[in-house]
């Protein structure tokens, strides 16, 4: 039995040595910190919106959105924008309305449009989808060991790239650390000053893929503050559930225990 036991162990642990040398293949995922994680993790109002000033200036130009509504940007935990400058930012998107047959501006009831290029997938959930790569055999116990996910693997792909490129078959390929297989067909998008805030954050191209990939986390999970407070209330529940439940078992039970100790003697 216990030659069994050390067999199995030793044969898991071969499968996680090996996964981890596989893992190489995977690219490079630097571990960020994000203002989100943990427990009593947060999303940071105003790196939202410097994040969704980036997929605006930048990512918008490739990317879609279409999962996001552009009213949900006036959301509490989200970015938090008032409600007139929600219609405003929408109104700078046209959208196509079958019943007049015609674009027109984008309201805040519409949704963000979908990729403009046919070969730039659509980011409105792809912090979710990408997270689960990371880990051996793509089982994505890196995000619960060591919190590096989606947002992590984002920013770390448009801060991975070397500077190299090559062209095969008529597209240009470019040098990435973080994409698995480590050429991407994404010409860099963010550079140092790529973009300029309002209010002088830093813009280095650290700090813009970081914002960014801020960003599309939320896209991607909009409650995760409202998860995370249910899940905390309901542990607390949970825990004062308990302690009531120990005391009136004892409680219930003392009479039969004296007379079973009584008896006894
Ligand atoms: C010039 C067009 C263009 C711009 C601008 C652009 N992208 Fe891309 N992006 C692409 C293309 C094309 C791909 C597909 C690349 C591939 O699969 O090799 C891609 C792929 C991606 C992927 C998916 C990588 C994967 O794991 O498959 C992410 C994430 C991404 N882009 C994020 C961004 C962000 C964030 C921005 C803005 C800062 C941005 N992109 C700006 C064209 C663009």
């Amino acid at each position: 039995m216990i030659r069994k036991l050390a067999l199995t162990a030793l044969t898991a642990l071969a499968l996680t040595a090996g996964g981890a040398q596989a893992a190489g293949e995977e690219g490079h995922v630097i571990d960020f910190d994000f203002p989100f994680e943990g427990p009593f993790g947060t999303y940071d109002r105003n790196q939202l919106q410097r994040g969704l000033q980036i997929y605006t200036e930048v990512c918008a130009a490739c990317h879609g959105l279409k999962h996001v509504p552009f009213r949900t940007l006036g959301d509490e935990g989200g970015p938090a924008l008032p409600e007139d400058q929600v219609r405003a930012y929408a109104a700078n998107f046209e959208v196509y309305d079958s019943e007049i047959d015609d674009f027109r501006p984008a309201a805040a009831t519409d949704h963000f449009p979908g990729s403009g290029l046919e070969t730039a997938p659509d980011l409105s959930l792809m912090a979710k989808s990408r997270a689960g790569f990371h880990g051996p055999y793509g089982l994505g116990i890196n995000q619960l060991f060591r919190g590096i996910g989606g947002p992590e693997y984002i920013a770390s792909l448009l801060y991975g790239y070397t500077g190299e490129e090559k062209e095969e078959a008529g597209t240009v390929f470019y040098e990435n650390t973080a994409f698995p297989g480590g050429w991407i067909a994404m010409a860099p998008p963010i550079y140092d000053e790529a973009v300029t805030f309002a209010d002088g954050s830093p813009n280095d191209a650290r700090a813009l893929s970081k914002d960014v990939a801020a960003f599309l986390m939320w896209t991607a999970e909009p409650k995760m503050m409202a998860r995370k407070q249910a899940g905390f209330t309901a542990v607390l529940f949970l825990t004062v559930l308990t302690v009531l439940l120990y005391l009136t078992n004892k409680r219930l039970w003392m009479q039969i225990k004296r007379e079973t100790k009584a008896e006894a003697k």
